[in-house]
């Protein structure tokens, strides 16, 4: 198993090249079940999350194909061609859906095209129960009849979907993504309330309009959409992943350095922008993107909670607790999104930081040196805290388990080392 080893003291500067979104790909990708006609995607990440929706997808009788000539150029993203001319099986399978719970975001898009949909519950996960509670509640109200059966969801709608109000009682992206794609298709008006406003959902928003959907409020809490019967071919271009540039914000904050994120959007990271602003790291908009570097001096402990968006990304929090490891002062992390998002901590509690964990809140008192270690987590974005922890670091850090990274970060050693990190990927053996 590949391992990253990682010498720590480099200040990173120059240039990163930041990717397409994940979390925006995934949907889009489910979308291209709810046409006939092809569905173009074009920024995708390389990364295994994106191999498993399309394993996924291929399953369910989508036929997935690279469009030649619009892979080259400085944007390294690939552009494939989804075409679901006809769905081969409407059952999403315990053994896909296990390895990635977005895969439930085929059960939307299922539903409305063929009237059923056979998805395999998720299951447990690291960060949280994650229940799926609120996908199911807003597919009935839009008149699925669902049923649990031998761990998967079973729903039927065997007329066809029906426009309807639904207010979400809690923020989800999943939910929202999910309801959005089901009422595309529906017969008649669905008004969606406090849905998720993630750049991922207006992403997601603008592709199925683009498709031929009528979907108003986009950006906003309430999404009002008009069903259509049938949506048609589109091409569409992933925005760039927020998650991946505030990760190498902190970096280039943790380190000392001065980087510059080609392709990054300021309006995507604001909260984190607002928050690094009194630790003393700037950001700044550039001409192709994004500029990152420390005021002077160490920088300073701020206090951070995490929220929906336009709040502060709980996918970045384990990132700004390793940045907060060294700060000058005290922070006060809070994550309200998950319950049990604080894994890393035990691991950079390894590498030397001052941590005390009450409850949804972490009090992380900033020591002036961390100490490379040999260290593991148990999910995309601890695994990544830890590279960040293992970049200030004195000595060498070893980090385990790198096939959490490769879920969400492309060539993450590459792109640190071409910034003067000495970062390596290294075979680890079985
Ligand atoms: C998305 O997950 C992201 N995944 C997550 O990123 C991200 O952390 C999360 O949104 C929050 O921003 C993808 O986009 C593929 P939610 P999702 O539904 O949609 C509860 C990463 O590292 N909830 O907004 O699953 C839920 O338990 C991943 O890239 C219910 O109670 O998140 C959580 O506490 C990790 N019932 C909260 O809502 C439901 O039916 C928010 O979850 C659905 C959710």
């Amino acid at each position: 198993m590949d391992k990253i080893l990682i010498r720590g003291g480099a200040p990173l500067s120059g240039a990163v090249p930041i990717g397409g979104a994940k979390n925006a790909a995934l949907p889009l990708m489910a979308a291209s079940l709810l046409t006939a006609e092809p569905l173009v995607l074009e920024n995708l990440p390389d990364l295994a999350d994106i191999t498993t929706m399309s394993n996924l997808l291929a399953q369910h009788g989508v036929a997935i194909t690279p469009v030649k000539g619009a892979n080259c150029g400085a944007a390294r993203g690939r552009t494939l061609e989804f075409s679901a001319r006809t769905i081969a099986s409407t059952t999403a399978p315990y053994d896909l859906v296990r390895r990635m719970r977005a895969s439930f975001l085929v059960l939307g898009p299922l539903l409305a095209r063929c009237g059923e949909a056979r998805v395999s519950l998720p299951g447990g996960c690291e960060i949280g129960t994650r229940p799926v509670d609120l996908h199911i509640k807003g597919l009935e109200r839009l008149g699925a009849e669902v049923e649990l059966r031998e761990g998967y969801i079973e729903a039927k709608a065997p007329k066809g979907l029906r426009g309807a109000e639904f207010a979400f009682p809690s923020v989800s992206v999943g939910a929202t993504e999910n309801l959005l794609m089901a009422a595309v298709l529906a017969e008649g008006e669905t008004l969606l309330v406090n849905a998720a406003r993630e750049p991922e959902i207006t992403d997601l928003a603008a592709c199925l309009n683009a498709m031929g959907a009528r979907i108003d409020g986009i950006g906003s809490d309430r999404l009002t959409i008009n069903g259509v019967s049938s949506l048609h071919r589109a091409r569409h271009r992933v925005i760039p992943d927020r998650i991946e540039t505030g990760t190498y914000l902190m970096a280039a904050a943790a380190t000392g350095g001065d980087l510059t994120l080609l392709g990054a959007r300021l309006d995507h990271v604001e909260s984190v922008a607002r928050a690094l602003e009194p630790a003393e790291v700037v950001v700044s908009e550039v001409a192709d993107g994004l500029r990152v570097r420390r005021r002077n001096g160490r920088l300073a402990g701020v206090d951070v909670m995490t929220e929906p968006f336009p709040g502060f990304p709980t996918d970045l929090q384990a990132q700004i607790m390793a940045l907060m490891a060294t700060a000058e002062g005290a922070s006060m992390i809070t994550e309200t999104i998950f319950e049990n998002r604080f894994m890393h901590v035990p691991e950079l509690m390894r590498m030397g930081a001052n941590i005390t964990v009450h409850q949804a809140s972490a009090l992380v008192r900033g020591v002036k040196r961390l100490m490379g270690a040999p260290v593991m987590a148990t999910d995309l974005r601890a695994s990544v805290s830890l590279i960040l922890a293992g970049l200030v670091a004195e000595g060498e850090t070893v980090v385990d388990r790198v096939y959490h990274l490769d879920r969400g970060y492309e060539r993450v050693e590459e792109k640190l080392a071409a910034c003067g990190a000495r970062i390596e990927r290294v075979n680890g053996g079985a």
